[in-house]
């Protein structure tokens, strides 16, 4: 049976402009293209689960606009359940605004109707985390809310898996309801608070085990993924050789694919490579959501271990 999940989180529109390089202060630059593609974590990730077959529904809010409506069309298309995407009349749709340069990319978020995405929200639509297996958060709407997420989730016994992007410090009264936890390394070293100079990726796993949250996964872009349940030691899965298009919704796709393996049942380090391979296959298409996978192109998919900048 699939997964039934439920992602509460943001829906950006991506504005993309790609350009040979990134201008410098007080500069103007000629790019080479532009487009306007649906983005957002919570959405992107939304996506990427029902591309995979689960029953997805996602939890979130537009503006009243045409951004908004074209997001909810892209989400509706890959087979998200959006009928319960809040629309509000005084802020307008999530932007990203992303450059594109040099093989990297570097995002603007302006949240807008995003940050109307209250608790009050989730509390209203407490039945459909009940009928949930699985809740999957990220950080692009108010804490408030990922925290009131994650509470009701746990209430009713659900999985709580969050990614923490992006980076932020988070209370402990947040940390101790959530299940599976996906930084980047950056993140991590927020989320642990630990000195930059005196960096230690286990210990620093160990100290977010510590708030409560059972099993730690630090993705590492070229380098794959490391990942540390309750007890057990750290253990690696690499990432893959891929030819890389466009790495935007890289993360998007490894948590897509950590949370449908794990509604399914599967062990971590099962879940973890499956993740692996969710993310490998995004980043050799253009865009957040149009590049992520279907099961079919995951279960087809082997390549050798190695390269891709997991964002
Ligand atoms: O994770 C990628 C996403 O981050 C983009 O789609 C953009 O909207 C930003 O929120
Ligand atoms: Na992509």
């Amino acid at each position: 049976k699939e997964p039934n999940i439920v992602v509460v989180g943001s829906l950006n529109m991506d504005i993309v402009i790609e350009a040979d390089r990134a201008p410098l202060e007080g500069e103007t630059i000629m790019g080479n293209h532009s487009s306007f593609i649906p983005g957002g974590k919570g959405a992107n990730q939304a996506v990427a689960l029902a591309k995979l077959g689960a029953q997805t529904t996602l939890l979130g809010t537009i503006g009243d606009d045409p951004f908004g409506t074209s997001l909810l069309r892209s989400l509706k298309d890959s087979g998200v359940e959006t009928g319960k995407v809040k629309e509000v009349d005084n802020n307008p749709t999530g932007i990203a605004s992303i450059l594109l340069a040099e093989g990297d990319n570097r995002i603007v978020v302006v949240p807008g109707a995003n940050d109307d995405c209250l608790p009050d929200d989730i509390k209203e639509h407490e039945e459909l985390i009940e009928k949930a297996d699985l809740v999957l958060l990220q950080l692009e709407i108010p804490l408030a809310t990922v925290t009131t997420a994650a509470k009701i989730a746990k209430k009713h016994g659900k999985t709580v898996i969050l990614n923490p992007a992006p980076a932020r410090s988070l209370p402990e009264k947040l940390l101790q309801n959530v299940d599976y936890i996906t930084p980047n390394q950056s993140e991590l070293g927020i989320l642990s608070k630990m000195d930059q100079d005196r960096f230690d990726l286990q210990k620093a796993m160990e100290i977010v085990q510590e708030s409560g949250v059972d099993h730690v996964i630090t993705t590492l872009g070229s380098e794959g993924a490391v990942y540390k349940s309750q007890e057990s030691a750290v253990k690696t899965t690499p990432a893959h050789q891929v030819p890389v298009v466009d790495t935007t919704g890289a993360g998007d796709a490894f948590n897509a694919g950590l949370s449908y393996a794990i509604g399914l049942g599967k062990e971590l380090s099962e879940a973890v490579s499956f993740a692996s391979k969710v993310s490998a296959l995004a980043v050799t298409k253009f865009g957040a959501q149009a590049g992520m996978p279907d099961r079919k192109e995951v279960e087809a998919f082997d390549a050798p271990p190695f390269n891709h900048n997991g964002t």
